[in-house]
Parts: C-alpha cells; sequence; structure tokens
C-alpha cells in the first residue's frame, strides 16, 4: 500500500458526479472493541478502509482477538479468546476510541486496564464521565502510570446522569451495563448516530437497550450475548465534507449510500451558504447556485451542526461574502486549521471559540500542514477552491478518517495527487 504523505492540488476545477460514502469511522471504532463484550464471532460490513480502523484491529490482535478480512470493507472478529486484559501499548495511545475497551472488558471480565488514550489534540480531553459511568456500576476505578485500572466484584445497573453530552461516556456506560444486573439508566446521553448504531449492533446480539437517539437510554441487563452479522451505517461527516468540497467549487455532485436524516443540520447550513438540495431515499444531490453567502454556525451534540464538520465548514466561508461567525461550543481548541487558511489569503480572526470570517472572493495555493484529520480536510477543501497549486503536508492525519479521499475527489473530476504516487510513477517509469 502506499502511504499517503502529502497531497498536490490544482485549485479551480468544478467538482461532478457521484461518490459512494463509507462506513462510519466512528461507528465502527466502538463496534470493533464492543466485540471483545460480546466474546463470541462478529462480522462487520461496510467497515472503512482508514487508518483509524487498521489501528484498531492491531490493539484488538494484542490482546488476543483474532481478526480477518472477509471480503471488501468486511471483517470477522473472533473474540472468543482475550489473552490480555491489560492493554498497554503504542497504538493504544493513538488513538482515543481505544478507551471503550475499559467498558468492554470491565463488562465481560470485571476488570480491565488500558493506557490513557491520545487522538486529535483539540485542548483537554476528560475521561471523568466515562469514570462516573463504571464507577456508578459498582467498579472502582484508578489512574496511575498513564494507565487506568478499573476492576469490580459485580456490576449493578444504576442511575447516572452525565454532566456533559458525551459521546464517549454514553458508550463506555451502555458497554459497561449491558452484562450488569438490572437496568440502567443513562440520562443527559448523547444521541449521535453512531451511538445508535452501536446499540443495534449490541441488540443484534442479544443486548436490551432502548431509547439510543434520544437523551433517555435504558439498558436492561443480560447474562448471554451472541455473535452477528452487522452493517454499519455510512459517514456522515465524509458525506458533509463532500458536499461542502462541491459547494466550494461550484460543483454539482451526489453523495450515495447516506441516511439523508444524518446529515440535515449539515445541509440545512449548505442551502443557506448557497446550495440547492435534493434529497432521495439513500442520497443526497447538491448543485451550486453560483453564491457563497456568509453564514453563522455553532457547533453543538447530534443533531446539532457536528464539530467534525467544524473546519470545512470554515474553509468554505472564508471565500463566502460579508462576515460570518462560526461558534466552537465543542472543543476547546478546535481551530488549529486556521492559521493554515490565513496561509492562503483568508481573513479569519479567533477569539476563544470563536471564528470570525470575513470572506475573501479567492483563496491562493501554498503549502499547508494539516494540524488533525478534520484540519485536514479543511484544507483540501481550501485548495480545491484556491488559484494556483496547494500542498497539504501531513496527510497521515487525513488517512485517519477518510477511505481514498484523494482517489474519489479525483474521479469527481478534482485535480489532485498524493505526491507519493508521483514519486511511485517515476521510478517505475525509469525502470
Ligand atoms: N467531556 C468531558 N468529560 C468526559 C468526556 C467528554 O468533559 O469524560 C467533554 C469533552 O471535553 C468535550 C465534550 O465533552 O468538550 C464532548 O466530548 P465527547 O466525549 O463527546 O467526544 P469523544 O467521544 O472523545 C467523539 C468523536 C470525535 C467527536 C466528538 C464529538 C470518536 C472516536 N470520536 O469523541 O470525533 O469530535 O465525539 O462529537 O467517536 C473526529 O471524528 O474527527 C472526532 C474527533
Amino acid at each position: 500500500m502506499i502511504r499517503l504523505k502529502k497531497i498536490k492540488i490544482k485549485g479551480g476545477f468544478c467538482l461532478k458526479g457521484n461518490v459512494k460514502i463509507a462506513g462510519a469511522k466512528n461507528a465502527v471504532l466502538a463496534i470493533l472493541p464492543a466485540t471483545v463484550l460480546i466474546g463470541k464471532v462478529c462480522r462487520i460490513e461496510n467497515v472503512p478502509d482508514i487508518s483509524d480502523i487498521s489501528l484498531m484491529c492491531c490493539v484488538l490482535a494484542q490482546i488476543g482477538v483474532q481478526v480477518r478480512v472477509v471480503g471488501k470493507n468486511s471483517l470477522e472478529v473472533d473474540a472468543r479468546h482475550v489473552s490480555n486484559i491489560c492493554a498497554d501499548f503504542d497504538e493504544i495511545r493513538h488513538m482515543r476510541a481505544s478507551y471503550y475497551l475499559l467498558g468492554a472488558m470491565l463488562g465481560r471480565f470485571g476488570e480491565a486496564a488500558v493506557a490513557m488514550p491520545g487522538g486529535c489534540d483539540f485542548g483537554l480531553r476528560p475521561t471523568d464521565q466515562h469514570i462516573k459511568g463504571f464507577e456508578a456500576l459498582g467498579a472502582k476505578c484508578d489512574v496511575t502510570g498513564g494507565i487506568t485500572k478499573i476492576k469490580c466484584d459485580k456490576l449493578v445497573g444504576n442511575g447516572v446522569y452525565l454532566d456533559v453530552i458525551s459521546v464517549g461516556a454514553t458508550i463506555n456506560t451502555i458497554l459497561t451495563a449491558v452484562k450488569a444486573e438490572g437496568t440502567t439508566i443513562i440520562e443527559n446521553a448523547a444521541k449521535e448516530p453512531h451511538v445508535v448504531d452501536l446499540s443495534n449492533f449490541l441488540n443484534s446480539c442479544g443486548a436490551d437497550i432502548r431509547g439510543a437517539g434520544t437523551d433517555i437510554i435504558k439498558v436492561c441487563g443480560v447474562k448471554k450475548l451472541r455473535g452477528t452479522n452487522y452493517q454499519v451505517i455510512p459517514d456522515q461527516i465524509e458525506a458533509g465534507t463532500y458536499m461542502a468540497a462541491a459547494l466550494a467549487t461550484n460543483g454539482n455532485i451526489t453523495v450515495e449510500g447516506i441516511i439523508p436524516k444524518h446529515l440535515e443540520s449539515i445541509t440545512a447550513k449548505l442551502e443557506e451558504i448557497g446550495a440547492d438540495i435534493e434529497i432521495s431515499d439513500d442520497s443526497i444531490r447538491l448543485m451550486s447556485t453560483g453564491k457563497l453567502n456568509k453564514c453563522n454556525v455553532k457547533t453543538m451534540p447530534y443533531p446539532g451542526f457536528p464539530t467534525d464538520m467544524q473546519p470545512q465548514i470554515v474553509a468554505l466561508l472564508s471565500r463566502a461574502s460579508g462576515t460570518s461567525m462560526v461558534s466552537e461550543c465543542v472543543w476547546d481548541h478546535r481551530f488549529r486549521h486556521v492559521s493554515e487558511l490565513r496561509r492562503m489569503g483568508a481573513e479569519i480572526s479567533v477569539d476563544g471559540r470563536l471564528a470570525v470570517i470575513e470572506g475573501v472572493g479567492e483563496l491562493s495555493g501554498t503549502n499547508v500542514k494539516a494540524s488533525d484529520l478534520r484540519a485536514g480536510a479543511a484544507l483540501i477543501i481550501a485548495g480545491l477552491s484556491a488559484n494556483g497549486s496547494t500542498i497539504v503536508e501531513n496527510t497521515a492525519y487525513i488517512e485517519r478518517g477518510y477511505e481514498n479521499i484523494a482517489g474519489k475527489l479525483f474521479l469527481l473530476g478534482a485535480d489532485i495527487k498524493s505526491i507519493d504516487e508521483e514519486i511511485l510513477e517515476k521510478v517505475s517509469s525509469v525502470l
């Protein structure tokens, strides 16, 4: 496999055509560790081919779980034997979702030890609400030497009120509650589509979870779980990213294989900015009206506008007419893409969690660096709509969450390529 290190884009080409959206990264990143709780053989379909998933498979392999590729985008996970309930190795520190092993192993074995997770750097990423969930069900937690250790004699269902709406804490509490004795009620739960998908996966294995997708989730503990075949939902952030890119380039594209309802807050904002939208059962067509209007955006937990689309919308608004304001209400520090967009000519000022964007009409291509996954996607959108050439560096971040982004954009008409591929072409022409 060729590792993308840099992406080179020549701006100014309209995106046109159809693009098939991959399975949801954040759903699979919860479902794969959840197989450890199930402890049987599960087949997971519509798994995106991205590096975060490969990393999660390495993590599972290191604790003794067997993961096999059984078809395009399909994995068979055999978690009957887990050889190591202490997950303390490098891969864990590189991804946030590894903390789901805490809930999954606690639920199955009554104990777990997992190195503190890494992931994208948006400032402090506390885990107090995860611990609140574990402790409410009877576990004792201790963080020493960078490792979270949890243990219980017995898990007993309880009420858990989350002080902040947290996707991770909601999922970890569900995982802990599935086999606990009695009923757990999670209040102020996250309502994201991937919380619902994880719950549907667990229910298909015999769990009894109701209310996922609302802010009160009820989990009645069950004694036994079974293996399943499960198809993961499509990735609404990947779809939204291509739609924002199409609007930025005055394009006309259809994102296929999606659940339009999951994109409602995104399509509403893209319409306000200047898109005509046609929605069908499993696709959305976006047609540019040729205008980019200013727009104010506030990121919120689902069904609000997702923080994971904030950098892409900032890139789009940097060329809109007038002044737009974007408030980041989920993460403390998620504006690291702004300094790179400024290097391309954007006029954006940031004050804490607020970005004020004076639309500039034109951006100019240059060398920029991705600081995280969605920041990288934003720079690609900016490059597609800028004058001249843009080189986006650190694209390993982008590979964490977008399947073959350069290839998909190329098929939509973008002038885009990975520089590593260029090098390979030159080498093979010499040979
Ligand atoms: N929070 C706490 N205490 C906790 C947990 C969270 O105060 O114990 C706070 C966080 O500091 C943050 C807010 O709650 O201010 C929301 O955090 P959440 O727990 O919901 O985030 P997460 O589960 O760590 C997931 C996604 C992120 C996405 C957020 C918000 C995964 C693997 N990651 O993170 O996705 O930004 O939810 O929707 O599911 C991405 O895909 O690019 C990405 C970063």
